[in-house]
């Protein structure tokens, strides 16, 4: 078991985020259940159907233990959802001593935790997240919400969950396009913060390693220098399957260290923790048009879609070379994550472009009317606030995705 505590700087709430494997089996030794008047578990049926609520029930016992399922999926995450939890609590008398214990992803994190959050005005909850996006980023930081007027996560607070229960056994029973898609958060902290755990996903660990004689002939994609393309294409890659037990949970540590580190210095996103909105500008905008259609994508899979452009518009102002471009779409390309646009059809409309225009115009993370970027200076350093003047730049952007 190994645990990170997380200590927000300027908020009295330091807590444990706790990693490994069969956690569920020892819940009463990392939670004083006792000490909470009631407890209510929040889960989705699809947690529901893999028996995980049954497998809790049974670890709790006879504790004064209460559960609500909500339907699996992003469009539950809403006021009717969390309408239903606050009256499952107000029917049930549950007092300010009471725990809510939210078991899913990072949709039922953000919306069991915002029913905590306001429940007379804030209780207790803990995280005991389910998918692998969940673990590395949507359960730590206390930042909690739900979709509101078409528009994702626009009502919301912030608030730090008593403690993070991350359980790769959880694992075994998500969906193999769901466990690749949280590889783009994982990526996503490491291009922001951290060389070293961006290579970790790599073998050979580092760029220019193990040149690979034959590859003279496949690229001159990304620089006019065949030595520089030589150089991106001598990485290898883990392929996510393989990862073994232990290798995934110093994986899932390592992200989760990163977002510890950011949002410990920078808890209410003042400053320093609007870098980990890296890839989420233009890919928000793909996922809300995806949303709207009839393949919708995951939000993992935006973000890797959304990296690739943030970082091709990194290089187009000068920020990173196109190396570390080529770099991290590879990257991105050889752990088979999403990083094309020219498979779907609501992206080849005539009206896609004004889509993404509109979308990214009105996004949380703009400041009177102006779009503020948070891009790469590097591999491993993120920036925040950068204004782009002209717009054409970022439409190149987007067309990279579609000409690959
Ligand atoms: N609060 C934050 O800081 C933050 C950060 C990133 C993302 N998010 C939010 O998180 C959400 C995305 O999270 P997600 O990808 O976990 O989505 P999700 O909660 O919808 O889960 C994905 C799917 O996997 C299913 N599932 C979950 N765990 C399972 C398991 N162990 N076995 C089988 N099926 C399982 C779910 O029922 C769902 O169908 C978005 O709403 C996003 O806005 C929040
Ligand atoms: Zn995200």
């Amino acid at each position: 078991m190994n645990t990170i505590t997380i200590d927000p700087k300027s908020e009295s709430s330091s807590y444990k985020v706790v990693v490994g494997k069969n956690l569920l089996s020892t819940i009463h030794d990392l939670i004083d259940l006792k000490s909470y008047s009631k407890i209510l578990i929040v889960t989705d049926t699809n947690l529901e159907s893999h028996n995980w609520l049954k497998k809790i029930l049974i670890e709790l016992g006879s504790l004064p233990i209460y559960s609500i399922v909500i339907p699996a999926g992003e469009n539950h995450k809403n006021l009717e959802s969390l309408s239903l939890i606050w009256q499952k609590l107000t029917n049930n008398k549950f007092d300010r001593k009471s725990l809510i214990i939210n078991m899913g992803g990072g949709v039922i994190g953000d919306m069991g935790g915002m029913a905590a959050a306001s429940y007379q005005r804030g209780i207790d909850f803990v995280q005991i997240p389910t998918t692998l996006l969940s673990m590395v980023d949507a359960s730590v930081g206390g930042k909690l919400a739900i979709d509101f007027g078409g528009l994702k996560n626009n009502l919301g607070f912030f608030k730090q969950p008593k403690m993070v229960i991350a359980d790769i056994d959880f694992l075994t029973t998500l969906p193999n396009r769901e466990f690749l898609s949280g590889f783009a958060e994982i990526i996503k902290h490491g291009l922001i913060h951290s060389k070293e755990h961006f290579e970790e996903l790599q073998t050979s660990g580092g760029a220019i390693s193990k040149p690979i004689e034959d590859s003279a002939d496949t690229i001159d994609k990304y620089s006019s220098s065949s030595i520089q393309s030589l150089a991106i294409q001598s990485i290898e890659y883990k392929k996510p399957s393989d990862l073994q037990d232990q290798e995934l949970i110093d994986l899932i540590l390592h992200s989760i260290n990163v977002k510890a580190d950011i949002v410990t210095e920078d808890p209410q996103e003042k400053g320093i923790r609007k870098v980990l909105n890296f890839g989420h500008t233009l890919g928000h905008a793909f996922e809300t048009i995806s949303l709207n259609s009839t393949t919708p994508i995951l939000h993992g899979e935006a973000i890797s879609l959304g990296i690739i452009c943030e970082a091709y518009l990194s290089y187009l102002i000068g920020l990173i070379s196109i190396i570390e471009f080529g770099e991290i779409h590879e990257t991105i390309k050889e752990l088979q994550l999403l990083h094309s646009l020219s498979d779907f059809e609501w992206a080849n409309n005539q009206f896609f472009n004004d889509k993404v225009k509109n979308i990214i115009q009105g996004d949380k993370k703009s400041e009177f009317g102006k779009i503020k970027w948070s891009l790469l200076e590097g591999i491993g350093k993120g920036v925040c606030d950068i204004e782009i003047s002209e717009y054409e730049l970022v439409q190149e952007a987007v067309d990279f995705l579609k000409g690959d």
